[in-house]
């Protein structure tokens, strides 16, 4: 910082940060690399800081170095399959030496409280306990995982307690079974899962490189859950440990997590620019949007004419102007993904012939396939059925197999009411199709 009026006014930027960080819950997950690189007394200052601030803090450690160096001490080479370790007798002590002596180096850090450094003042109470337990992975594909688990059940209530009096809880990469077993678990997964039994606002990854990278092999610096597994279906083109850590962020979102961080744990304060700055420096991932479904309104025109206008020019759709579409607006349903129409349903009632035509099924192309046309199609039948028809057909020149597969049958121009016979193009040739919506 140049000068004390920047110094004031970044301080001054900070606030709302500081305001909206205060009693909520962050899971912060690291490997052992972090404490063995020495980098752990920088992140404890910046812990510390967020601690101060009511910020309610779940540590998660990893310890694959510390482990390795004392396989290898013991003569032995770590066995991984698909990256994950396979957990023999031996390699279960060694995990279990390497992450007590961790535990016990981190809570040293975090206990410092020298004056005129960072942690001045500070006195950081770190629980730990059994509140991971777990299972085997058991074998797989013919490879047995012995001591290696999965994360069964996290004690919240336990965690909670501990947060709530003020302490940080520290989580090692260990999980214990009912019948008094101890398993090897991966970091990742213990932070996720905690983070969803917590609820937690923000899940943090303290990650080997910068983040995510998308399609041009660039820093992705916020996705969504959808554009992160998107990411992931080419998996080769991501990070090694992002490949671990994304599909994390993924599930962490659809269950529940605010945000989940992935920091580049060389950076000085990433933690803090990331946290305390509009951009960040990392890569963000946020819960998918959901998709908003409701009756169309006038302003909705333009958002309607955006998404049926290419269909109607590629003939997909028969051609509604502006004016029809704002005389006839009653009749549809738009569905808006984080503000704009991607998709359309417009139902015109017959009611003397207990009848109604479903029209103008549309969703605009990059957001098709993903289940939407079913979501307009589920509610138009909803909306028929409540206005007590039973019938419901419509015209389509080209989509009609995917009404087909919907349980949708082909019928005569002559089975539509005899109003909407009289409407009937014959140059178009669309055809028409039925579906009953009694129940029996
Ligand atoms: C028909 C439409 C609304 C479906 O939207 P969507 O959001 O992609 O629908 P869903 O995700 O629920 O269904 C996608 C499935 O239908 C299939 N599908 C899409 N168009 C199809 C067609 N014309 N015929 C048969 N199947 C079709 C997709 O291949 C996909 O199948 P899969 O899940 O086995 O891969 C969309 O394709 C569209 O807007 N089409 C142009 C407008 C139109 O013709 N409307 C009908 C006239 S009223």
């Amino acid at each position: 910082m140049k000068n004390s009026q920047e110094f004031v006014a970044w301080f001054r930027a900070a606030t709302p940060y500081i305001h909206g960080f205060r009693g909520q819950t962050f899971v912060v997950a690291f490997g052992g690399e972090v404490v063995a690189d020495g980098k752990f007394v920088a992140l404890t200052h910046d812990l510390n800081l967020l601690q101060s601030l009511g910020v309610r803090l779940v540590l998660v450690h990893g310890a694959r170095p510390q482990t390795e160096t004392r396989l290898s001490q013991r003569g032995l080479t770590p066995h991984y399959v698909d990256g994950i370790r396979v957990t023999d007798g031996v390699a279960l002590d060694c995990v279990i030496e390497a992450s007590g002596t961790l535990g016990v180096e981190i809570s040293a850090l975090l206990s410092m409280g020298i004056a005129e450094s960072p942690m001045a003042g500070s006195a950081i109470r770190v629980a730990t306990g059994n509140f991971v337990t777990a299972r085997p992975v058991g074998v797989v594909e013919g490879v047995d995982f012995q001591y290696t688990g999965r994360v069964r059940k996290i004690d919240a209530v336990g965690i909670e307690r501990r947060l709530e009096d003020g302490e940080i809880v520290l989580l090692p990469p260990l999980g214990y079974s009912p019948t008094g077993e101890i398993y090897n678990l991966t970091v990742e997964e213990v932070a996720t899962t905690a983070a969803v039994a917590l609820q937690a606002a923000k899940l943090i990854f303290l990650t080997d490189t910068p983040g995510a990278v998308n399609a041009h092999g660039e820093l992705a610096s916020a996705l969504s859950a959808q554009q992160a597994e998107n990411l992931l279906q080419d998996t080769e083109q991501q990070p090694e440990d992002i490949r671990f850590y994304l599909p994390c962020a993924v599930r962490a979102c659809r269950q529940g997590v605010a945000r989940v961080h992935l920091l580049d744990r060389h950076r000085d304060g990433a933690v803090l620019l990331e946290l305390f700055t509009s951009d960040g420096v990392g890569t963000l991932v946020t819960p998918d949007i959901p998709d908003v479904l409701r009756a169309a309104t006038l302003e909705d025109v333009p958002g309607l004419l955006a998404v049926i206008e290419p269909l109607e020019a590629e003939g997909a759709l028969v051609k509604r102007d502006r004016v029809l579409l704002e005389t006839e607006i009653e009749r549809f349903t738009v569905l808006l993904h984080d503000g704009r129409v991607i998709g359309c349903v417009a139902l015109y009632p017959y009611p003397e012939e207990g009848c109604a035509e479903l029209a103008c099924l549309a969703v605009t192309p990059e957001f098709r396939n993903r289940g939407r046309g079913d979501v307009l199609l589920r509610h138009v039948v909803e909306q028929a059925q409540a206005l007590g028809i039973n019938q419901l057909f419509l015209l389509s020149a080209r989509t009609g197999q995917w009404f087909a597969e919907r349980g949708f049958e082909e019928t005569e121009v002559s089975a539509l009411p005899a109003g909407r016979q009289q409407l009937y193009n014959y140059r178009r040739r669309s055809k028409v199709f039925v579906k009953s919506l009694r129940t029996e």
